[in-house]
């Protein structure tokens, strides 16, 4: 069976979503986990955009041992030698690099005439040798350029090294059988063709960016698809890694693929990427949305009961959903926590972090009697992370509220070693946790998003709460959990407080 690469661009495409910005630990996280989904390539952010960003590309390529760990890269020398420092460190290091190459932005973005775009192409890629030969060219705006244009600078960038040969359709314009029948005549024009690996990289503005890519795999050959974890991406996202994946292995059948996935890795995957970036994943999502196995009539119900291939076509546990296993509870050791830790493949580095995990979970179960495996998950997560101490770390919280009366809180905490506190009143007890904590703090930042999701089922359920803050064109989004999801959302808004006091961003500016 021929062999599909899966290229995420989570940590790229997928950080350039409005709001989705990641600190350098948050980036490395994911990419031990995409490491661990067994992702071909990955690739770990633009080198050029940001000091922050080269860190952080340049850190993962140090990290993981897996996958080929890429940059992107635009058509110039700085960018290119940026890319190549960056992914130095990696077993196997790609540069990705790009240019547009479509009348519109040939002329009205890059002022450029098409033959200029073509030597620049030529020289980038040959640039690119100094660092690897493991090299890809995209021809941004593909899908809206001229077919004999590409012809001519696909050739060219093959003959000049280029390994694999993108083809994005940049702004979602596509349907499928116009889309796989642009890449075969691609492959078929250009004489090289046979020379490289032909992908597709397709937005989803028109909600087709799945159905497009694997029509450019089926009808076009590509042998590469370009896709992000939940879908993420520019505007409204990028092709989802979940569902073209597990729509290769369903029908196996019809596109005789396969993958270097683990599927039993998406479910985490998809979890920790919502968690980081702060965006929830809708109920009705397939693969990964709470209800994508759930069935809810009774015929349905019936049906799966008496055979389950009646209205399954896939198995839950085979992307990686469990049954809210209960695991541990009050009584259960250190020994029994790392067990469960090492089993969920929880990156813990040193036992300083895993002890610091073991009080975190004593103390959770102290206050709920059950802890699930998505507990122990979120013990790892946000102001959990263990890889970064937070300089504001929450202590504990008293509020106040009754029907009819406004309600007050008193939130104590950590600021770099002293203790604060403070007291305010608000609309609800949320807002009067933020009132008190800015009270102090007074960081000026805005608060664009507060959300909250229930970690397991149940009254029981430990709340997760994301808040987004925004100051100064730095976003960044905290996360806390809590059985109290008041305590939850103190402490989401403290982890944001301590990331936009620490570090610089990965990406203040993507100038694509
Ligand atoms: O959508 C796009 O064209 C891109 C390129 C940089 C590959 O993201
Ligand atoms: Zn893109």
């Amino acid at each position: 069976m021929d062999r599909l690469v899966i290229f995420d661009t989570t940590l790229r495409d997928g950080e350039q979503s409005p709001g989705a910005s990641m600190t350098k630990e948050e980036k490395l996280r994911i990419a031990l986990q995409l490491e661990r989904l067994g992702v071909d390539v990955m690739e770990a952010g633009f080198a050029a955009s940001s000091n922050g960003d080269f860190e952080a590309i340049h850190q993962i390529a140090r990290h993981v041992k897996d996958s080929t760990v890429c940059s992107l890269s635009r058509a110039n020398l700085r960018d290119i030698e940026r890319a190549g420092e960056a992914i130095r460190p990696a077993n196997r290091g790609r540069i990705h690099t790009f240019i547009a190459t479509s009348p519109l932005h040939m002329e009205m973005k890059l002022r450029m005439t098409p033959d200029q775009v073509y030597e620049r192409a030529i020289d980038a890629v040959k640039a690119c040798r100094a660092y690897t030969d493991d090299i890809e060219f995209s021809a941004e705006d593909a899908y809206r350029s001229d077919p004999a244009f590409l012809y001519r600078i696909c050739e060219a960038v093959i003959n000049a090294g280029a390994t694999t040969i993108n083809i994005p359709d940049t702004v979602g314009y596509a349907t499928p059988e116009l889309y796989g029948a642009f890449l075969r005549d691609l492959r078929e024009n250009v004489p090289n063709s046979d020379k490289a690996i032909w992908s597709v990289h397709c937005h989803n503005d028109l909600g087709m960016a799945v159905a497009n890519s694997l029509a450019g795999v089926k009808l076009g050959g590509a042998r590469q698809i370009e896709c992000t974890i939940n879908g993420l991406g520019e505007r409204a996202g990028n092709c989802s890694l979940e569902e073209v994946v597990m729509a290769v292995r369903t029908r196996r059948d019809y596109f005789d693929l396969e993958t270097g996935i683990d599927t039993k890795q998406i479910v985490p995957t998809s979890k920790l990427v919502s968690t980081i970036t702060g965006f929830p994943i809708q109920p009705n999502k397939a693969i990964v949305g709470a209800n994508a196995f759930a069935h809810a009539s009774g015929i349905h119900q019936d049906g799966i009961l008496k055979s389950r291939e009646t209205y399954e076509i896939m198995r839950a546990e085979d992307v990686g959903w469990t049954q809210n296993k209960l695991v541990l509870g009050k009584l259960s050791g250190r020994n029994a926590f790392k067990q469960r830790v090492k089993e969920l493949g929880i990156p813990v580095e040193t036992e300083t972090e895993l002890n610091a995990a073991f009080m975190r979970f004593k103390d959770l179960a102290d206050r709920k009697s059950e802890i699930f495996d998505e507990d122990i998950q979120a013990l790892f997560t946000g102001s959990e992370i263990g890889m970064q101490k937070d300089a504001f770390e929450f202590v504990s919280l008293r509020q106040q509220s009754e029907p009819g009366e406004q309600p007050t809180a008193t939130v104590v905490w950590n600021e770099e070693g002293e203790e604060r506190s403070s007291t305010a009143s608000g609309n609800g007890p949320v807002d009067a946790v933020f009132q008190a904590i800015e009270a102090v703090a007074q960081s000026g930042a805005e608060l664009q998003l507060y959300n909250v999701s229930a970690i397991t089922g149940g009254t029981e359920s430990q709340g997760e709460v994301t808040v987004r803050l925004a100051r100064g064109g730095r976003v960044v989004n905290g996360v806390g959990a809590d059985p109290d999801i008041v305590a939850a959302s103190a402490k989401a808004y403290l982890n944001a407080l301590s990331k936009l006091s620490t570090e610089a961003p990965c990406n203040p500016q993507h100038t694509i």
